[in-house]
């Protein structure tokens, strides 16, 4: 399977600093992507234009956005349709990162109307997943991820839910990794991704096994290369260390 090596920036870089970063990878990936790796950049959404438009015409490159609200139009202060995500060249839709499920409230079933309609407006969706530290301490890890994924998947349609593979992508971002360089450990993440893996075969049967399971949070150029070699790691979504075009392509390289 190919490994997706995402870049979440979430609220960083002006214009100026977008267009920096973007020439510069699509200079380097224009004479030939990493083997087997599909690179994926989500922006703020004024950025999304400037990059997809330094990107264009570099295979295996793609961009996203963060978020969107669930609906065509309409009286939503402050968001953003996928449309207009569409429109600016985002081909890609993170839900339900564990900023917007912790900083801003989002429940599971906003974050399930988030995967239906993004999927529904032809886009392929990367679902965050992912336990506090208490949660993880309290032993409900596996409570968690089956909550978070069966809200998220059991509402969609049960004959598009078996061809998902190739829409719809996990990430598994334990919230006490994310941003504080404390990376969870091999056996923490072998678990997660089997545990994410074996409640993807119940929710969408046959094709569970090609869907990508993401690893996110403190990963860097150090670590990389370890986390993608273990089992049911399918990629990587990487915050802090992806701010760098040089930090980002060892990573992508690793
Ligand atoms: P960090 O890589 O900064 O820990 O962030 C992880 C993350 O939230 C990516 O979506």
């Amino acid at each position: 399977m190919q490994k997706i090596i995402a870049a979440n920036w979430k609220m960083h870089k002006t214009r100026p600093e977008a267009a920096q970063f973007a020439a510069q990878i699509a200079q380097e990936l224009a004479k030939g992507t990493p083997e087997g790796r599909l690179a994926l950049i989500f922006p703020p959404y004024t950025d999304i234009a400037t990059v997809a438009d330094a990107f264009a015409g570099v295979t295996n490159l793609a961009v996203g956005g963060q978020n969107f609200y669930p609906a065509e139009n309409g009286a939503f202060t402050g968001e953003i349709s996928p449309a207009m995500l569409r429109d600016a060249g985002a081909v890609w839709a993170l839900v339900g990162h564990s900023e917007r499920r912790h900083v801003f409230g989002e429940s599971d079933e906003l974050i399930a109307r988030k995967t239906a309609f993004g999927l529904e407006q032809g886009f392929k969706v990367m679902l965050c997943v992912g336990e506090t530290l208490d949660e993880r301490e309290s032993g409900q890890l596996k409570a968690v991820l089956s909550r978070q994924l069966s809200t998220a998947i059991t509402p969609l349609d049960p004959k598009d839910r078996a061809r998902l593979s190739d829409r719809l992508v996990i990430a598994y971002e334990p919230v006490w990794a994310i941003g504080t360089g404390k990376v969870a450990g091999p056996d923490e993440i072998v678990e997660a991704h089997g545990v994410v893996r074996s409640f993807l075969r119940d929710l969408v049967g046959g094709n569970a096994d090609e869907m990508p399971i993401l690893y996110g949070g403190s990963v860097k150029p150090a670590n990389a290369s370890t986390i993608l070699g273990l089992d049911n790691v399918d990629g990587l979504l990487v915050g802090g260390a992806s701010l760098e075009a040089a930090s980002f392509l060892a990573i992508l390289r690793a």
